[in-house]
């Protein structure tokens, strides 16, 4: 037999009433009524069902957007530079092979303004990742690590740390939300809502760890002396 555990609140409520008659003054007059609220299984979690109805407990569906590609509309980004998430339907496009991509087949450059659709940006051109070497059996970096140094070379090719799209850019499920999603995102430039803000030259611009930038680490930053922290006996930080 299925049990139910019931949380009882007893709620003294003090009702007064008012009951007028024209003239007479004395004609107030107050009772008090108990409520007790009662508060079930079903309504404490957000599946609305009890603990021992496994089998009845259905989630709400995934529902994806069944719009094709060039009749979808746009998602608004979820904040400045996030990945937009893909609006349209991508049925046979999933998942993306070395020899089959078909988000290259309209996103990239060259096709996309045809297309309709958003041209892959310039930061999945770019090779963000330092070339390590290995020469004569010793390992070198490309990059030396204590000089802040990034390697950021601008490229024609889509990037392979980029060629698997579907890693970044989710569809989105149009399912009945259970908890509303009230968040609202402030944009850093005005379009941030349909365009990213990266592009060739703001990759680099600002970022003061580019060789030969100004924040190498000094000789005095690993000796670490002065610092207000301490210094670690022995060891460089
Ligand atoms: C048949 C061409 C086509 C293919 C294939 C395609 N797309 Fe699209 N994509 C579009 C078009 C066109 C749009 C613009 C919305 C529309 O018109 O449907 C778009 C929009 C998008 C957007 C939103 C861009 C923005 O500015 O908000 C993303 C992200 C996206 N696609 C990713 C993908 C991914 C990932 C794949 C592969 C799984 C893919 N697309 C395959 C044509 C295509
Ligand atoms: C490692 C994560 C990652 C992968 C993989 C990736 N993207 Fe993106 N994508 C992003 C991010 C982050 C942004 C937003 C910032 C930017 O534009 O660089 C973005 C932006 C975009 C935009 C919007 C450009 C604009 O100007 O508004 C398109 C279109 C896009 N990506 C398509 C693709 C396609 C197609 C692929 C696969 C060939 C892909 N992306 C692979 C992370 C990724």
């Amino acid at each position: 037999m299925k049990t139910m555990i019931k949380i009882s609140v007893g709620l003294v409520a003090a009702t007064l009433l008012m009951t007028g008659c024209v003239g007479d003054t004395n004609a107030k007059s107050s009772s008090k009524t108990e409520v007790v609220q009662t508060v079930s299984e079903e309504s404490l979690g957000l599946r609305k069902t009890d603990l021992y109805s496994e089998d009845a407990t259905v989630s709400t569906k995934t529902e994806y957007r069944t719009a094709q590609a060039t009749t979808s509309s746009r998602i608004q980004r979820a904040f400045q530079d996030a990945p937009p998430m893909v609006p349209h339907d991508t049925t046979g496009m999933l998942p993306i092979k070395i020899g089959d991509n078909q988000c290259t087949g309209c996103h990239m450059p060259e096709i996309a303004t045809a297309m309709g659709a958003t041209p892959i940006p310039v930061s999945h051109f770019t090779d963000f990742r330092p070339k390590h070497k290995m020469v004569n059996g010793v390992f070198t970096k490309a990059v030396d690590n204590l000089k802040n140094e990034v390697a950021i070379k601008e490229n024609k090719q889509l990037q392979g740390a980029r060629y698997n799209c579907s890693q970044c850019h989710a569809p989105q499920s149009q399912g009945n939300l259970l908890v509303e999603n009230t968040f609202e995102p402030v944009y850093t430039s005005a379009d941030g809502a349909e365009k990213s803000s990266w592009n060739g030259t703001k990759l680099t611009e600002s970022l003061d760890t580019v060789i030969g930038g100004p924040s190498y680490v000094t000789e005095e930053d690993l000796d670490n002396s002065e610092s207000k922290a301490g210094v670690l006996e022995g060891a460089a930080h």
